[in-house]
């Protein structure tokens, strides 16, 4: 969808503790890769729990004009028949995956191997974001592209009708990339292989060698050396995707900063690839607990018990661990706000081209609240003022961007004054629920401006 509709203003204010149980929405990265293998297989993926976000929804819909059928069956409930590998049929409309980096990257991968000719566009943000780190390593394969100036979107990509495979290494840590090179990498003859020098998320990995694929992974040197044999008839799945750690962040960390909160989040899947986060609230101080650890489909899983936690202090954030909390660190920086000392925050360039530039956007809101923020190209610091400690008061813009609004809006939970958002449009994006599982915990969310 790239249309987005009229604002909507959002106010958090102080209000009682955060109490109770928060059941959080599929995972966006394991939503997507769900629809888009079960699209690559031949025979019937079923789905539970599918996160019934817009990009997720955005994706069903790219992959049902590729000729798959895409069917809702109940919520959080698909199937997916798909049409194998190198069986994609040429839409007969332009593709458009709204506010999804994702959804367009590895939808842009999945295709480049067949001789079809497909359109992609997006939303405002998205039309503003770098695709050339994905068509660089497809033109490997002989697949062509032209977009506007700078590797924009809209973009036409011409799939490859005689694809060879590809050794790449991944110039940015991204697990976009590497996933689009492997999902290309499905329909080309022989080996293709990804090299990344730090690791990012691993779904499409894991997911491809539960579909069946020949795949490993061999830590060198140079990094993860990932090798996938081409040309494999992929299985139909059932999948039962598991929880959001980047959703479940943010009642965790309101929970944190407000005062007398003690709330659990059942169910969060602490893949080391994504679980960043955690850890380093962990060594601020937080009184952050995982209970009831567990593996589920071969994932490591907790129920996160976030309590609220006035002692957390100002850390070094190692750069080494940017990959596995890449989409945390806009709710880290509001928790670093209402930390005692300075938290710093080092490697994080890729921030710059996310959903909106998330450095400019985290730094322009937490100033006009009173926070001191210095930031650099790759790096940022906050100046924390301790629990209770953040005047707030402002209005911040969110730049179409779901992360920012959420992240301020908890900070408004703890703040002196109330934080505005002007536009809690996009969180519908990837976490639907958010104001009606947050005002369950006791959170004083009101669609006004007054910040
Ligand atoms: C994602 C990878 C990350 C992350 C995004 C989801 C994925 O992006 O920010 O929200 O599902 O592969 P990059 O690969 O650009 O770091």
């Amino acid at each position: 969808m790239s249309g987005h509709g009229d604002p909507v203003p959002m106010t958090a204010r102080r209000g009682p503790p955060l109490k109770g149980t928060a059941r959080i929405p599929g995972d966006k990265s394991i939503s997507h890769r769900s629809l888009i293998l079960g699209a690559l297989s031949v025979g019937e993926t079923r789905i539970t729990g599918l996160l019934e976000g817009q990009d997720v929804l955005d994706t069903a819909s790219a992959m049902a004009a590729f000729g798959a059928e895409v069917t809702q069956h109940g919520p959080g409930e698909w199937s997916v028949h798909g049409v194998g590998v190198g069986g994609f049929g040429e839409p007969d409309d332009v593709i458009d995956c709204g506010n999804s980096g994702t959804g367009v990257r590895l939808i842009m991968g999945a295709m480049a191997t067949t001789p079809i000719t497909v359109t992609f566009t997006g939303d405002a943000s998205l039309r503003g974001r770098p695709m050339a780190r994905v068509t660089d390593p497809l033109a490997l394969f002989g697949t062509r592209s032209v977009g506007r100036a700078g590797g924009r979107l809209p973009m036409t990509l011409v799939g490859a009708a005689e694809p060879l495979p590809v050794r790449y290494t991944l110039p940015v840590p991204s697990a976009q990339v590497k996933s689009a090179v492997l999902l290309a990498g499905l329909n080309a003859p022989g080996e293709t292989v990804v090299i990344e020098a730090e690791a990012t998320r691993d779904h499409t990995e894991r997911m491809l060698a539960g579909f069946g694929a020949e795949i490993s992974t061999q830590v060198t040197a140079e990094g993860r050396v990932i090798t996938l044999v081409g040309r494999p008839e992929l299985r139909p799945q059932a999948i039962a995707v598991p929880r959001d750690p980047s959703s479940a962040a943010f009642p965790v960390c309101a929970a944190l900063i407000t005062e007398g909160s003690d709330v659990l989040v059942p169910n969060i899947g602490l893949n080391p690839t994504r679980a960043g986060l955690f850890q380093t609230l962990r060594e601020m101080g937080a009184n952050l607990t995982y209970e009831n650890e567990r593996e589920e489909g071969g994932e490591p899983v907790a129920d996160l018990r976030a309590r609220f936690s006035p002692e957390m202090k100002g850390i070094e954030v190692p750069p080494e661990r940017a990959a596995s909390m890449i989409d945390e660190y806009p709710i880290l920086s509001l928790v670093a706000a209402c930390a005692e000392g300075r938290t710093e925050m080092r490697g994080v360039r890729e921030l710059r081209v996310k959903e909106s530039d998330r450095i400019a956007a985290m730094a322009d809101g937490l100033r006009a609240c009173g926070v001191t923020v210095e930031d650099g190209p790759d790096w940022w610091s906050v100046e924390g003022r301790g629990p209770g400690g953040v005047p707030g008061g402002a209005t911040c813009a969110t730049h179409l961007d779901h992360r920012i609004a959420m992240s301020f809006l908890c900070l408004g939970l703890a703040s002196k004054k109330p934080v505005s958002v002007d536009d809690a449009g996009p969180i519908a994006t990837s976490f639907p629920v958010f104001e009606p599982l947050m005002r369950a915990l006791g959170a004083h969310l009101d669609r006004t401006n007054r910040g």
